[in-house]
């Protein structure tokens, strides 16, 4: 096995969901965006539109609204009771894209969480978030974020100082073969 700090950053990120409240730096945040930027992308289209959240007040609206539609008490999110679907992160990416760019939104935020953890912060991806700003409820929150009304919502990532060191979950070995030359 090769190890290497790139290498070692991928196989080191885990999923934070506890975040101290202190913000990125300015700088820590331009260069997240310029690796999503740097992302690729099927054909080069470049179909990934980014909007950075980086207030509270409008975060925790967003959460009120989503957890209105969907319950205060579902259970089916990672500590949905306790914290809000941006886990108390400061930063919050929001990719949308006027087609179904799943693949290369994606790409993008792993990129995202990748530079995020190379520069010692944590992040976690967000997508159920989509359940709010996919519906006609989050035609508001595309108006707030300058975004038009026919794109969709693909997936966010919340980033900050995190305060928690997760075990690791083990990964799925057997779903791998690898076939060589006879
Ligand atoms: C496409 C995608 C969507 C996810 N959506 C959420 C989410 O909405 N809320 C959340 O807390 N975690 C979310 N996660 C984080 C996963 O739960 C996490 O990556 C998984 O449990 C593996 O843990 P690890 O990232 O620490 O290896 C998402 C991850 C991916 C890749």
């Amino acid at each position: 096995m090769i190890h290497n700090e790139t290498i070692d950053n991928i196989l080191t990120r885990r999923t934070i969901r506890e975040y101290t409240p202190e913000q990125i730096t300015d700088e820590q945040l331009e260069t997240l965006l310029e690796c999503a930027m740097w992302a690729p992308s099927g054909r080069n289209g470049q179909p990934c539109h980014v909007r950075v959240v980086q207030s509270k007040a409008m975060l925790d609206e967003m959460n009120v609204d989503f957890k209105n539609l969907v319950g205060w008490d579902t259970p089916a999110y990672t500590n949905w009771d306790r914290n809000p679907f941006y886990q108390n992160a400061p930063t919050v990416f929001f990719i949308y894209a006027e087609g179904d760019s799943h693949m290369d939104a994606g790409i993008m935020v792993e990129n995202i969480a990748l530079a995020a953890k190379g520069m010692g912060l944590g992040s976690v991806i967000i997508a159920s978030i989509g359940g709010l700003l996919n519906e006609k409820e989050g035609i508001k929150w595309k108006q707030k974020l300058d975004i038009p009304e026919n794109y969709k919502f693909l997936i966010a990532c919340a980033v900050g100082n995190g305060c928690e060191d997760p075990a690791p979950k083990p990964r799925k070995k057997e779903q791998y073969r690898v076939i060589k030359a006879d």
